[in-house]
């Protein structure tokens, strides 16, 4: 930084009137000497700390360590909170606040005396919505994530957070699993601080903030209670004062560039479909443009590199372990940009120039990848005009050509009803349809797309069907679902007017689904159809519902989009 340009901070602490000492005078409260407010960068540590998210409990004391770290390198550390959203207790879904707790991170950073951000995270949507809040603002920004909680392990298995799950259903109708094995599975799954440990939406997230440059080299695979992640967590308390000499801000690392290394990543390690939809809100808050069809033109051709659930059999804690992100950023190397730059100055290549794999099971080299082609399937027809998203990865191979009569459910509450009634008239070649779980429809946009097959079919054996909906999916879940249907059934796309026996054609390489009745009658459904009621006539789900947008442009409110900067022109008194 230009040593002349002043700290955004001074505008607050370097006023020697009256304005000056109100804002020095409370702060003082907490006993900082005189030097704190004389030109040393202000770090504000955005902490994501939440007893109701268990995935960042152990933020609050974490975000001592950063400020060890900025205290060090000259800086003023000063944490605040912002909402922090848990996967597993908030209702209807998470998917519902990502953008107010996006506001909330935006506005607490614009509007006090900060010069550079920290960004502590952890469980799935405190990643995109603090980086698209900070995106907003556009301050040299570092990511601190929480990482992974160590491996499950339950009567001598390992057993991953979430993708173990999504089998208790089977477990209980195939192998009398009791309400005491559940019990005991409940611990010993969730045996450490940290978040999810498969490769679910917060490993996800973590990764694609390396990816993406905003983390130091390394760190998003590191559990959450290694020793190195407090390191870790040090040295970007260090880094992050540098970088606000340096003005190193959002825009300079997450250029298009890196989104289309993020696009490549995510494909290599089999991550979430709810990278999608955040990167997209991440991209159009710092103002890159960036489409769905990116993810399968950048992504589809990419191998599989990383064996994790839920597409594979390892752990987090296996893959840091193996070399974590450096050693699948070394093997990828040809298929990335080489000219970015991350939070360390450097492009993410060069900074994994060197990594080492130490497990070969767990991270494949790429003349030896676990699967060719993985990624993420857009799949596009009068289905899904704007499209529609399939993780193969996840998926049944044989199902990926497939023709099947609709099973309709009209909301998730019908599909819950009839799901298991033995007189469903279903059997595995029919194409299950859920309705009304878009970003309008539920509203907030659930993961409820991966939704159990019925127990009549389980019994029988059936482990994957076709599933389609406007919905989302757990990261941490798979099988052959269609998810992220657009337009959704809600606001009157051609998914509202599936009826039971319709036949349904989902064509994956040809990147297709099509509804296969005639354009006539469609039209006449069309006209018949009417939109439900709006579920919400106050408070901000109100708000959301009359700002949100389609999920293959990110789901953010349109009001968000783009960022107003860090000016604040007028004072408080
Ligand atoms: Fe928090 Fe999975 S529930 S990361
Ligand atoms: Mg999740």
């Amino acid at each position: 930084m230009d040593k002349d340009k002043k700290l955004r901070s001074q505008e607050w602490f370097g006023d020697d009137g009256k304005m000056g000492f109100i804002h020095r005078s409370w702060l003082r409260n907490q006993g900082y000497p005189d030097d704190y407010f004389e030109g040393k960068p202000v770090i504000g540590i955005c902490n994501t700390w939440s007893e109701l998210t268990p995935c960042n409990a152990h933020l609050r004391g974490f975000a001592d360590v950063v400020k060890r770290g900025v205290a060090e390198a000259g800086g003023f550390p000063l944490e605040f909170p912002v909402t922090s959203l848990g996967e597993t207790l908030m209702r209807p879904t998470t998917m519902l606040f990502r953008n107010l707790a996006s506001m909330d991170t935006e506005e607490s950073i614009r509007a006090n005396p900060l010069d550079g951000i920290v960004l502590l995270t952890g469980c799935d949507k405190t990643t995109p919505s603090t980086i698209m809040g900070a995106c907003s603002v556009d301050l040299p920004t570092i990511v601190v994530p929480g990482g992974p909680m160590l491996n499950g392990r339950f009567r001598g298995e390992e057993i991953g957070s979430g993708t173990f799950t999504w089998m208790i259903k089977e477990k209980q109708e195939t192998e009398g699993f009791s309400e005491e094995d559940l019990r005991e599975a409940e611990v010993c799954m969730s045996r450490s601080n940290g978040h999810c440990n498969t490769m679910g939406t917060a490993s996800t997230m973590a990764t694609m903030s390396e990816a993406l440059g905003l983390t130091l080299p390394g760190a998003s695979a590191i559990p959450a209670v290694d020793s190195r992640k407090k390191l870790m967590a040090q040295l970007s308390g260090r880094r992050i004062v540098e970088m606000v000499e340096e003005d190193l801000k959002l825009s300079d690392v997450l250029s298009r560039k890196a989104f289309e290394n993020a696009i490549a990543i995510n494909a290599a390690v089999g991550g979430s479909t709810n990278l999608i939809i955040h990167l997209l809100a991440i991209a159009g808050r710092i103002g890159v443009p960036l489409e769905l069809d990116d993810f399968d033109k950048i992504g589809s051709n990419i191998p599989l590199l990383v064996n994790l659930m839920p597409s594979g059999e390892y752990l987090m804690e296996d893959y840091y372990y193996a070399g974590g992100l450096p050693v699948v950023v070394k093997e990828l190397s040809k298929h990335l940009h080489d000219d970015t730059i991350s939070v360390n100055g450097k492009p993410i290549t060069e900074n994994s120039a060197d990594a080492e794999c130490y497990n070969r099971d767990v991270i494949a080299s790429i003349d030896d990848p676990v699967k060719e082609n993985a990624g993420i399937a857009v799949v596009k027809g009068n289905l899904s005009e704007n499209g529609a998203v399939i993780k193969p990865s996840a998926a049944t191979p044989e199902l990926m050509t497939h023709r099947g009569r609709a099973v309709v459910f009209e909301s998730y509450e019908d599909y819950h009803e009839r799901i298991d009634d033995p007189d469903l008239d279903i059997d595995e070649s029919c194409v299950i349809v859920l309705k009304g779980v878009g970003p309008k429809g539920y509203p907030g946009m659930p993961e409820v797309g991966n939704v159990d097959l019925p127990a009549k079919l389980i019994e029988k054996g059936v482990k994957d069907m076709v599933r389609i909906s406007d919905g989302r999916m757990s990261g941490t879940a798979f099988g052959t679902v269609i998810l992220h249907v657009s337009p959704e059934s809600s606001i009157g796309g051609t998914l509202a007017l599936v009826e039971n026996g319709d036949m349904i054609e989902l064509d994956v390489p040809g990147r297709r689904l099509h509804l296969d009745v005639p354009e006539d009658e469609l039209e006449r459904r069309r006209a018949e159809w009417s939109p439900p009621k709006p579920r919400a006539d106050r408070g901000y789900t109100k708000i959301y519902l009359e700002h949100v947008e389609q999920s293959d442009i990110g789901a953010d409110l349109d009001v968000l989009k783009g960022g107003s900067g860090s000016g604040v022109g007028r004072d408080l008194h």
